[in-house]
């Protein structure tokens, strides 16, 4: 393949959102758009990307970085003049380029290598532009078209006739042009349309005027090429991700009991073989290994949940969990930056956070490491097989021992040896019979007292 850079644009901060953030740091599935359409658009290895920025481009700059270069677009004329900015950035390139829109974010690099296949055919089209055919035609740009994809027009719905507007064949925006001709094309787009705008769209035009042809490759689902300019779209480009990864989780073999109700994050890894109950929630960073079932209402971010392993119903899993194989966390248990080892349980109510717990120890139900103490975290570490009674607190930094045993309700602050019990409770005091004798003296104390008060009543009455 030759040499490629893309041209993203990304010069309109996207006012319908009516957002702080630029619209393509917002994110699907937790991760920026413009950073999902990077995602794809770097499988292509390009030699070069050149993001157009305008009005927020602080903010594009510091998500993005050094890895791609930036063309400020200012004032916003079209986008023909937004890609006219990269004319800097490319002056050396001949290779093709690609153009993409920031807040389209979901074009697939199979996509964008066909694109830059068909402006190689031997008719060697002069641009070649992503069509589609959307349920609802109504604002977008028309590519008029005949049977073998050659376009006869490109035209803006604004500027469209009836007939035109009947076509139902739209441009999502992404087109392939060789850099060498680029250009020069674009230096002939005027600005007397219905929006007074430079359009992009113009080069084919151009290119046909010259008697060169250009070429429409459609997308066979109108979802890859969906855009986003507003809350709702944000929201419909969300569910539309989310439904795809759910649905390529069940092609992999996991198991969903209600997969409209399993939340993703863009990196999900779930091995085949793992089942997910309803009502999950998985931020980013979470890697679940095969045979584990996470159950009803757990949420899980930056978690590591091994073979085998149980989760929930009701747990929360934070940044740093990591679940040794055949563990157990049950509900209302959170951990967080915190290791259970091999067959290790935390079956209830419990919060274990910077802690290594040993493979095949039992933390009985409303432990809670304490491991703040309003100024540093400090860590407890559990040995193997070690076994916490309920309701106790591990006041870190603590360590405790093998197969030690901890009593229910022990405050623990210091060190716990091997194989040791350690109670940490105030002595009980025994007092048989003492209850039924309280029970007596309070019952004979409130009938004297019942008994007196209607004395006092009588003598009134006779008064
Ligand atoms: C554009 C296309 C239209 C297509 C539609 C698909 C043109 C003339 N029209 O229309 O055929 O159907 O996209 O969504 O190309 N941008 C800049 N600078 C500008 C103008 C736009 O960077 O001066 C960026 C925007 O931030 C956005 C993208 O280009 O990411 C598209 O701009 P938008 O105004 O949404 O184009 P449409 O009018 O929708
Ligand atoms: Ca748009």
């Amino acid at each position: 393949m030759k040499n490629v850079a893309t041209v993203i644009l990304a010069a309109g901060k996207g006012s319908r959102l009516k957002s702080g953030l630029h619209k393509v740091l917002h994110p699907v599935a937790g991760r920026s758009m413009i950073l999902h359409l990077l995602d794809q658009a770097n499988r292509l290895q390009p030699e070069k990307t050149v993001v157009i920025v305008g009005e927020f481009r602080d903010q594009v700059q510091a998500a993005l970085g050094n890895d791609v270069e930036y063309a400020v677009q200012e004032p916003q004329l079209g986008t023909g003049h937004a890609v006219q900015q990269a004319e800097g950035a490319l002056k050396d390139f001949a290779g093709d380029v690609l153009i993409l829109y920031g807040d389209v974010p979901f074009v697939r690099a199979d996509t964008m290598r066909a694109m830059l296949d068909r402006l190689h055919a031997d008719d060697a089209p002069a641009v070649v532009v992503l069509g589609f055919r959307p349920a609802d035609a109504l604002r977008y740009g028309r590519v008029i078209a005949d049977k073998h994809g050659r376009i006869e027009k490109m035209v803006e719905h604004k500027d469209a006739n009836e007939a035109e507007r009947a076509c139902t064949l739209c441009n999502s925006g992404v087109m392939a042009v060789k850099g060498s001709e680029l250009f020069a094309l674009l230096s002939r787009v005027g600005n007397r349309n219905a929006q007074g705008e430079y359009y992009l769209t113009d080069i084919v035009n151009l290119a046909n005027e010259d008697g060169r042809t250009s070429a429409v490759v459609e997308c066979e689902d109108p979802k890859e090429v969906t855009g986003v300019n507003s809350r709702s779209e944000l929201a419909a480009a969300e569910r539309q991700w989310q439904d795809l990864k759910r649905q390529e989780a069940m092609e992999n073999g996991v198991t969903l009991k209600a997969p409209e109700t399993v939340f993703f994050s863009w990196d999900t890894q779930i091995a085949p073989d793992v089942t997910i109950e309803q009502n999950v929630v998985f931020g980013p960073g979470v890697k679940v290994a095969t045979g584990a079932t996470i159950r009803a209402f757990s949420h899980l971010e930056g978690a590591t949940v091994g073979e085998g392993c149980q989760v929930g119903p009701f747990a929360r899993l934070r940044p740093g969990a990591i679940m040794g194989k055949g563990s157990r966390v049950g509900n209302f248990v959170e951990m967080k930056n915190a290791a259970l080892g091999e067959g290790a349980k935390a079956n209830h109510l419990t919060y274990l956070g910077d802690a290594s717990i040993g493979a095949g120890a039992n933390i009985g139900a409303g432990t809670i490491t304490c491991n703040y103490d309003g100024y540093f975290k400090h860590r407890t570490e559990i040995g193997e097989r070690a076994f916490i009674g309920s309701n106790s607190s591990l006041i870190a930094p603590v360590r405790i021992g093998a197969d030690a045993i901890v009593a229910a309700g022990s405050a623990v602050s210091r060190d716990v040896a091997d194989g040791e019990l350690r109670m940490v409770r105030a002595e009980q005091m025994v007092k048989p019979g003492w209850a039924d004798r309280f029970h007596d003296a309070m019952k004979r104390k409130k009938e004297a007292a019942k008994a007196s008060a209607k004395g006092d009543r009588t003598e009134e009455g006779k008064a």
